[in-house]
């Protein structure tokens, strides 16, 4: 399975074959992980959820069916090929460095948001290394940090009623390997297309515009995300 027909017009580069690898989730128990796990799971993929307690994400594996599995965060992160961190920006930094070793050589992608909320909605916090995605990629120094999914509703991810889900999928890394195999997980699922979008130093205004989007889903009661024109 090639994804070449979902990639951008003007950009030469055929996405690679992603159909053998194995996607694991940390924290993939929460409204997220699942959602993108269920839509890796609907498009064929293998698929591993992480969880603090194995139980717990052995029955959310069951719920959601499509052969995917529940493990530990350490044993999805050791067993899987691509591993997704999805837990919240509280958890960011303590799990990376704890799970540091069992990600090595791997392409981990981050789709944390640190956001704040107040009587204003939410906005976008200041995170000394720039973003989330940089704090991943200073703690896993042996890794291949790529930045994607940071605008993706989980409540559409979810929807057992939405079979396509028309939206881009930014994606930002310094390993262009990596952000392709990344665009290639992102256009395996029904009506995404992955689009590079820069490097790693730029998934501060990535992370921070979905405060953006949360605004916009306020006022027009709205799942929105986002097209990238012309390309
Ligand atoms: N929700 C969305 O629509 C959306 C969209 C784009 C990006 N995101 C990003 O995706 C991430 C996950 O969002 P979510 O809404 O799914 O979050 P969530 O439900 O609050 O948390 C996800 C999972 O993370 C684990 N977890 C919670 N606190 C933790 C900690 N301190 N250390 C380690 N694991 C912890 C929990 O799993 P266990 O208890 O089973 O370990 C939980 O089920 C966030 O960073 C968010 O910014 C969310």
């Amino acid at each position: 399975m090639t994804t070449d027909s979902a990639a951008p017009q003007r950009d030469a580069r055929v996405l690679p074959d992603v159909s053998h690898l194995s996607i694991g989730v940390l924290g993939g128990t929460g409204e997220q992980g699942r959602g993108l796990a269920r839509r890796l799971g609907m498009a064929g993929l293998k698929v591993v959820i992480g969880s603090r307690d194995a139980a717990r994400a052995q029955a959310i594996a069951d719920e959601i069916g499509f052969g995917i599995q529940g493990a530990t965060n350490e044993d999805c992160a050791s067993s899987t090929d691509v591993v997704i961190v999805a837990v919240p920006w509280d958890g960011h930094s303590t799990l990376l460095e704890s799970l540091k070793t069992h990600l090595v050589g791997k392409i981990v992608i981050d789709c944390v948001n640190p956001l704040g909320f107040d009587k204003q909605g939410a906005y976008g916090l200041s995170v000394a290394e720039g973003s989330a995605a940089e704090q991943a990629a200073a703690i896993l120094t042996e890794s291949r940090v790529v930045g994607a999914f940071h605008h993706i509703s989980a409540v559409l991810l979810l929807d057992e009623a939405v079979d396509t889900i028309e939206t881009d999928v930014l994606v930002v890394g310094d390993d262009r390997d990596a952000t392709d195999v990344v665009q290639a997980i992102a256009s395996s699922i029904s009506g995404i297309r992955g689009v590079f979008a820069g490097r790693l130093r730029n998934c501060g205004q990535i992370e921070t515009f979905t405060a953006n989007l949360i605004s916009i889903n306020r006022r027009y009661k709205a799942h929105s995300g986002i097209r990238v024109t012309d390309i």
